[in-house]
């Protein structure tokens, strides 16, 4: 499976700040950008069309979008909608982050409703799932995810589930580790990505050995390669360290 490396540049950068990092990115990956990866880069909605624009024509960069609001149209002040969001440029949508899992207050039923809306519109969905340490320690790794998982995957018509393959990614991020410098182990992520992939198997069948897992948490530099080269670990969603086009560049080589 091509390993995706994905960033997610949060309530960070300019429309300028973009342009120039997803130039960055695209004049250094002329040298580094392996057959066998394949960039996203999650921007601010503000800087789509321009994060869209400085990857076009070139292959194996996309761009997604950190959140919407699952409807076409409507009365929803504030909200964007995927179309407006597909209209700027964006492939992929990120649905469950923790940060608006547990900042914004979203619950089970919202990321479900979100999963099956993003997919009936087309566009390729990344799941969020991810403990945290209050949960870690209480012994209920196994049951958040599970719970996670099971909830957003449940509003999913039979061919949304059976067309997954190709267009769905799962990022496990332990909440703890998340901007922390806290990354998870060898032995806790190998633990995690392997009940995922079990959890999957349950509710997709053969299909999820085709769905990649992506860790997220404190990634960088340092600790790409060993991350990247982990059973069952089939890309890497990357906070902070993705922000420079320097050493995002440098997650992206790592491994490869
Ligand atoms: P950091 O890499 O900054 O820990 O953030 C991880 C993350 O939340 C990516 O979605």
């Amino acid at each position: 499976m091509q390993k995706i490396i994905a960033a997610n540049w949060k309530m960070y950068k300019t429309r300028k700040e973009a342009a120039d990092c997803a130039a960055a990115l695209v004049a250094g990956l002329g040298n580094v950008l392996p057959q066998r990866r394949q960039i996203l880069v999650f921007a601010p909605f503000t800087a789509i069309a321009e994060t869209s624009r400085a990857f076009a024509g070139v292959a194996g960069l996309e761009v997604g979008a950190q959140n919407f609001y699952p409807a076409r149209e409507g009365a929803f002040t504030g909200e964007i909608s995927s179309q407006m969001l597909h209209d700027v440029g964006a492939d992929w949508l990120l649905v469950g982050h923790s940060e608006r899992r547990h900042i914004l207050h979203e619950d089970l039923g919202i990321v479900a409703d979100k999963c099956a809306f993003a997919l009936a519109e087309g566009f390729k969905l990344m799941l969020c799932v991810g403990e945290t340490l209050a949960e870690r320690e209480a012994g209920e790794l196994g049951s958040v995810l599970e719970r996670q998982l099971s909830s957003a995957l449940a509003a999913l018509s039979e061919e949304q589930r059976r067309t997954l393959p190709g267009r769905f990614a799962v990022a496990y991020e332990p909440v703890w580790a998340i901007g922390t410098g806290k990354v998870a182990g060898p032995a806790e992520v190998l633990d995690a990505h392997a009940r995922v992939r079990s959890q999957l198997e349950g509710l997709l069948g053969a299909d999820a050995a085709h769905i990649p897992l992506l860790y997220g948490g404190s990634v960088k530099p340092e600790n790409a390669a060993t991350l990247i080269g982990l059973d069952n670990v089939d890309g890497l969603l990357v906070g902070g360290a993705s922000l420079e086009a320097q050493s995002f560049l440098q997650i992206i080589s790592a491994g490869a």
